[in-house]
């Protein structure tokens, strides 16, 4: 199937053997005859709620082929994600995420199989797959040779809770508009410090909350 899980950074990290990415659609799971994987809330609420079994199967299954790091639910009432966690995630050997769709799943789900709950922000998608989507290509670049250059990813922003500092390419003089004249200098240790300069300056003006 054509996603853009099989595009960029992730297609590459795959076809290196860096990285195994599976999707499984819950409707294989369901013992329902219409393979339906949602039902009515109790207490009446409006949409329809991902019911246990499916799940659970899915997992179980899941679970007899490997050990899982962590079983992982997206949802925008998780922790807040952030480079921290996908420096941590890049770490684990396998993981397990669980999308969540229409009102939610089953909170017993939520209860006694999900490890880590995690939203990719204070705002509400359609369903938890562009949030998987989001963290995969996040913890998948950290992965050493993932991305061209592996130095690079230690100079992305908020690595050190820091923004990145500008970056400049030829021409040195593009209609006038120069690059800072520092970088052509070939003075290394100024140049490291006028970046550090420009990440702290960066950091206060844009991500004071970063501090
Ligand atoms: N599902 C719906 N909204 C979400 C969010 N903000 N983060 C993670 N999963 C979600």
């Amino acid at each position: 199937m054509e996603s853009p899980l099989n595009t960029s950074i992730l297609k590459r990290a795959q076809e290196k053997r860096l990285v195994e990415i599976y999707v499984h659609n819950l409707r294989d799971y369901s013992l329902d005859k219409h393979r339906r994987v949602d039902d009515y809330p109790f207490g009446g609420q409006a949409g329809m709620v991902l019911q246990c079994e499916p799940i659970d199967r899915a997992i179980t299954f899941l679970k007899e082929q490997r050990t899982y790091d962590e079983v992982i639910y997206t949802s925008p009432d998780g922790e807040t994600f952030c480079q921290y966690m996908a420096n941590q995630l890049s770490l684990c050997q396998n993981l397990i995420i669980l999308c969540g769709h229409y009102k939610g799943i089953d909170y017993r789900i939520r209860e006694h199989l999900v490890t880590r709950e995690i939203s990719i922000g204070d705002y509400v998608l359609t369903g938890g797959e562009l949030a998987a989507m989001v963290m995969s290509d996040a913890i998948v670049r950290l992965i050493p040779g993932a991305i061209g250059d592996e130095q690079s990813a230690l100079s992305d922003s908020f690595q050190d809770n820091l923004l990145a500092p500008p970056v400049f390419t030829r021409p040195f003089d593009y209609k006038g508009w120069k690059a800072p004249e520092i970088l052509l200098s070939g003075h290394e240790a100024k140049i490291r410090e006028w970046e550090l300069h420009q990440s702290l300056e960066r950091t206060k003006r844009l991500r004071p909350d970063l501090q």
